[in-house]
């Protein structure tokens, strides 16, 4: 059942039930964080593997005290600069978070989200929220309230409505290794990270390595429609699948295929990320046999969206 009734939400959560919500980035599966029966739900109702560690949502900065411990002077930093907002720190775990949010790992990830309905929720109750992105396991996530009724409406009381999100990509994840280190590409730009921080960690990708390897969850496939999606120069590969019936998803440019996502008419990132993974849900359902994607300029929000582009695209 869709609604905006924060007080219905809260009496469900306070209950030990699991909640679809809004934020900033993506709608989320939330529940309480302390309470490891609830958090158990949300991996049965994603299918998620439990090796895949939930983010923990708070609503107020005394909260953090009460899920990490040790706080780096950098991590403090970008909290200062970016929270509320679209950023995930991974950070020493105080004991009283159950091993079943954390995949059993020693740390959690924790941001505080931006979106005035997630917020008043999480300032109305005495516990944080733990909260994957609130789509089946590897699917595409959900960016407004009937992207998560679609698929798990059957399985959850309550989706919390609160519009269509504002970002669009889910939160930058960083680590502390102990350097900063980029985990995951996501809301906030890597240049805005640097400019607050200074340069992060050698990312483990420009090593061969999959930035994964640090961060269980950020798996090769991910975000992934059911339709292949190639990303690529469109141009060409509008040749090589002519015949096919193919839907495109581009920056700026309407390439005239069967079905077109042009993210954003006049090239502003920001709407493009806000756009892409509804498009990717449309062209999923639209009856097209391949996606191509155009690559995005590899700087601010073009970062997250063409890994979420290339995870899509991976099998
Ligand atoms: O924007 C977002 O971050 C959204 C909204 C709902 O807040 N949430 C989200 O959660 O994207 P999810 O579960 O789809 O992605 C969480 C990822 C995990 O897959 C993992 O890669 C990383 O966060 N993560 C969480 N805890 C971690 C930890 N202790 N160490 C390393 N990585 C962690
Ligand atoms: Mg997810």
């Amino acid at each position: 059942m869709i609604g905006s009734d924060i007080g219905k939400a809260r009496r469900l959560l306070k209950r030990g039930e699991v909640v679809a919500i809004p934020t900033e980035t993506v709608y989320g599966l939330a529940a309480n964080a302390f309470d490891a029966d609830a958090v158990l739900r949300i991996f049965e109702i994603k299918q998620r593997p439990s090796f895949d560690p939930l983010i923990v949502h708070i609503g107020r900065m005394e909260q953090l005290r009460d899920v990490a411990a040790n706080i780096p002077a950098q991590a403090q930093a970008l909290i200062d600069r970016f929270w509320p907002g679209p950023l995930t720190l991974v950070l020493q775990k105080q004991r009283r978070v159950p091993d079943v949010v954390t995949s059993g790992l020693d740390t959690v990830g924790v941001r505080m989200p931006a979106h005035p309905m997630a917020l008043e929720l999480l300032r109305s109750l005495d516990f944080p929220l733990a909260a994957p992105s609130a789509n089946p396991f590897g699917y595409v996530s959900p960016s407004n309230a009937q992207h998560v009724e679609d698929q798990l409406g059957a399985l959850v009381p309550y989706i919390l409505d609160g519009g269509a999100c504002d970002v669009g990509v889910e939160s930058t994840i960083i680590g502390f290794d102990p350097e900063p280190v980029l985990y995951r590409a996501g809301g906030v730009p890597l240049e805005d990270i640097e400019a607050a921080i200074g340069p992060l960690g050698v990312p483990p990708s420009s090593q061969g390595e999959d930035p994964g390897m640090r961060s269980p969850g950020m798996l090769a496939s991910h975000y992934a429609p059911r339709i292949p999606v190639i990303v690529g120069d469109v141009q060409a590969l509008l040749h090589h699948h002519a015949g096919k019936r193919i839907g495109i998803i581009s920056f700026m440019q309407d390439h005239r295929a069967d079905t077109n996502a042009v993210l954003s008419p006049g090239g502003d990132a920001h709407e493009a990320a806000r756009n892409l993974f509804a498009a990717l849900r449309r062209l999923d359902t639209s009856g097209v046999q391949v996606i191509l994607a155009e690559v995005f300029p590899e700087h601010g929000l073009g970062r997250a969206i063409n890994d979420r582009l290339r995870r899509a695209a991976a099998r």
